[in-house]
């Protein structure tokens, strides 16, 4: 309880991540785990309009990005959205940002997730909790209380930090605890440690890895990131186990980055290691490359009650369309097979840029269909169905749907792996690529 109190009292003091509601006005903040696209590709098999009373939980909501984000997303629709924090002052500012925007569909609850058994919300089918759990006394206890709120089809977005990337982080915070032992005022605590800060050697952890570590340029963000009083943080293997032990099932990580990092062909060039690398299952792989990387400092992710909830390519009736920049990726694609002349049995490195900042380096698998499969992706609005019909008209051709389905497998997989390609059913209209506004 006293762990509780300390960390309301943090929060209370210094909400964090810091806004200013005003900025409202001029740009909307979105992330790809609260993205009603992303949502509906690996929580509900594509088929999810959000139109039918979709209720949303947003869990130590803070100064309101994700209620804000999906709020905007959903008013026009009959959905609900609760907001809860135990932080009045973050609370009020998530309030303000939704005031601006006009927005209506949120509900506010000031109180703690542990209390959400005795509060009677119901149950909902997303909930979003991120950067909240590991700040727990029991970080378990907190995800069980989740899994108890979510509906049948229930799936939610969780955000916890990583163990290897911010070791440097957790030096500085012991270090911190020794400095301030006596100390029990947090100004005290935040002059204290920028006057460390400025003093630190190059050969201290933290300071060598300084690029992993962006937002603590301001009191509440060094505060949070040096000064927390209960943070605790995850291995790869540590986190699937979290979300195994509450009985739920990890669906697949949101953060691109991540996605990007855990790509094998990144780090060992050896191909005999390689080999044995990838003979191993896919957590011990990922635990692998996140050792190597070193700088993974969180884990994005979503998890679902059900099993199966991403959306099958193998459903003709699915649209696949890429989320960011929706029809340069495919156009890009087809024009770069059509300039180098490419030919089934190629496989060859395909690079391009995606929502002004981060390069991605795919294989590109070639089969014969390859340039016919991207070429009907262009417009981002035809279902597999439409696409191999065109295909097989094109080229007056009687081509299996099980072969053409294999061969978008082929081609479309290293995009889907890269977590930017979707699938949304025909009946679910295209959705506003908020990434392209993206602070
Ligand atoms: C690091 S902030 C993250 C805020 C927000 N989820 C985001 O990603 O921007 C953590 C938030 O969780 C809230 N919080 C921590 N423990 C809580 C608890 N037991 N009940 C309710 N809120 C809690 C804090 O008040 C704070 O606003």
């Amino acid at each position: 309880m006293k762990d509780l109190l300390v960390v309301q009292e943090q929060y209370q003091e210094y909400p964090y991540p810091l806004r200013y509601p005003e900025d409202e006005n001029k740009r909307l903040i979105s992330t790809i785990g609260d993205c009603l696209a992303a949502l509906n590709h690996y929580l509900y098999c594509g088929k999810e309009d959000f139109k039918s009373g979709f209720r949303v939980l947003v869990a130590g909501g803070g100064t309101g990005d994700a209620s804000t984000f999906l709020g905007e997303q959903l008013k026009n629709t009959n959905a609900e959205i609760i907001y809860l924090d135990f932080s009045k002052a973050s609370m009020e500012i998530a309030q303000k940002r939704a005031e601006v925007r006009g927005l209506k569909n949120i509900t506010w609850i000031h109180d703690s997730i542990l209390n959400i058994p005795k509060l009677a919300l119901g149950k909902f089918d997303f909930i979003n909790c991120c950067g909240v759990l590991h700040h727990l006394a029991s970080p378990d206890e907190g995800l069980k209380i989740l899994n108890d709120s979510l509906s049948m089809r229930g799936g939610m977005h969780l955000m916890i930090y990583a163990k290897y990337g911010r070791e440097g982080v957790y030096q500085i915070q012991n270090l911190m605890r020794l400095i301030n032992s006596n100390v029990h005022n947090k100004t005290q605590e935040i002059i204290n440690c920028k006057a460390l800060l400025g003093s630190l050697p190059d050969t201290n952890w933290f300071k060598k890895s300084k690029e992993l570590y962006h937002d603590h340029a301001e009191d509440g963000g060094l505060y949070d990131l040096l000064l927390h009083k209960q943070d605790r943080a995850y291995s790869i293997p540590e986190m699937y186990e979290f979300v195994n032990n509450a009985g739920l099932h990890f669906v697949e990580f949101s953060m691109l980055e991540s996605l990007l990092l855990l790509e094998s062909k990144n780090y060992i060039r050896n191909s005999e290691l390689l080999l044995k690398v990838k003979n191993k299952d896919v957590i011990n792989q990922q635990a692998i490359y996140e050792l190597i990387t070193g700088k993974i400092t969180k884990h994005e992710f979503f998890v679902s009650i059900k099993q199966e909830t991403v959306a099958s390519i193998a459903d003709l009736d699915n649209i696949p369309y890429f989320y960011y920049n929706t029809s340069y990726i495919p156009k890009h694609a087809y024009d770069y097979i059509e300039n180098n002349k490419l030919v089934a049995g190629m496989n060859v490195n395909f690079s391009f840029n995606i929502a002004q900042r981060c390069n991605i380096n795919l294989l590109l698998c070639m089969s014969e269909y390859t340039k016919y499969i991207f070429k009907n992706m262009i417009d981002g609005t035809k279902s597999l169905q439409e696409i191999f019909d065109a295909i097989r008209q094109e080229l007056n051709r009687d081509l299996s749907d099980e072969l053409l389905i294999n061969e978008a497998k082929i081609a479309l997989t290293p995009f889907f792996e890269a977590g930017i390609l979707f699938l949304r059913h025909k009946s679910i209209a295209p959705y506003i690529d908020y990434a392209a506004e993206k602070l």
